[in-house]
């Protein structure tokens, strides 16, 4: 668990935010890779809401390796093995049921579950979890319950996604316990759709250049 800790923690690490993102057709994910990363987001977190996403998965592996793909959206525990063999590096979950976080712990590659509450945070810290998706983020208590909890989970960070824009991002990335967010603002399904990689290009930029309120 210590190593795949270690690894999730570079990959949160690398940038300030992770664009979340539901591929329509697996095609359209290499030259959305390829924009995230020469904008200055090396991390993609796809989701698995759609039948191409596990292929879209294994050609941003394959074709962009200087790109982090991970997989979201997994909710089942036959989804574990199907994310680690289309190559994702690590997986992230909305939230995380107790059987499911039980498999999680044993999965190959690191896992980012997510909690939106205090005991989930802390039944997913006796399973050696460290690094956690608080969703959704705006509505279960934003910056404000992030802040509140560094007290009493100093060891936790937490990556907030869910209502989060270019306004908010920063007031979370200011928190010691928050190393990134994510969120869809950065590839909207309609650049996605139209092949509007320019645009996306543009807001991905934006979101690499975000800094922490001061
Ligand atoms: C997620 O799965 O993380 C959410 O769909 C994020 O969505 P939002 O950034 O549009 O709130």
């Amino acid at each position: 668990m210590k190593a795949k800790t270690e690894a999730l923690r570079t990959y949160v690490r690398l940038a300030p935010v992770i664009p979340v993102v539901t591929i329509e057709d697996a095609r359209a994910s290499i030259d959305l890779a390829q924009a995230l990363v020469g904008a200055g987001l090396p991390v993609v977190e796809i989701t698995l809401r759609t039948p191409a996403a596990l292929d879209a998965i294994a050609a941003v592996a394959k074709a962009v390796p200087e790109a982090v793909v991970a997989a979201g959206t997994v909710l089942s525990e036959s989804q574990i093995g199907e994310v680690v063999d289309a190559g994702a590096k690590f997986i992230v979950t909305p939230g995380t049921s107790t059987r499911l976080a039980e498999r999680l712990s044993e999965a190959e590659i690191p896992v980012m579950p997510g909690c939106a509450t205090v005991s989930e945070a802390m039944a997913l810290a006796e399973l050696g979890f460290e690094i956690l998706k608080f969703f959704p983020a705006s509505v279960s208590g934003g910056a404000p319950w992030l802040k509140s909890v560094q007290g009493p989970l100093p060891k936790l960070s937490f990556c907030p996604t869910g209502g989060i824009d270019p306004s908010s991002a920063p007031a979370y990335l200011s928190l010691t316990n928050v190393p990134c967010v994510g969120g869809t603002w950065v590839a909207p399904a309609e650049a996605l759709r139209k092949g509007d990689f320019a645009r996306i290009r543009e807001l991905a930029a934006a979101a690499a250049a975000l800094r922490p309120a001061t």
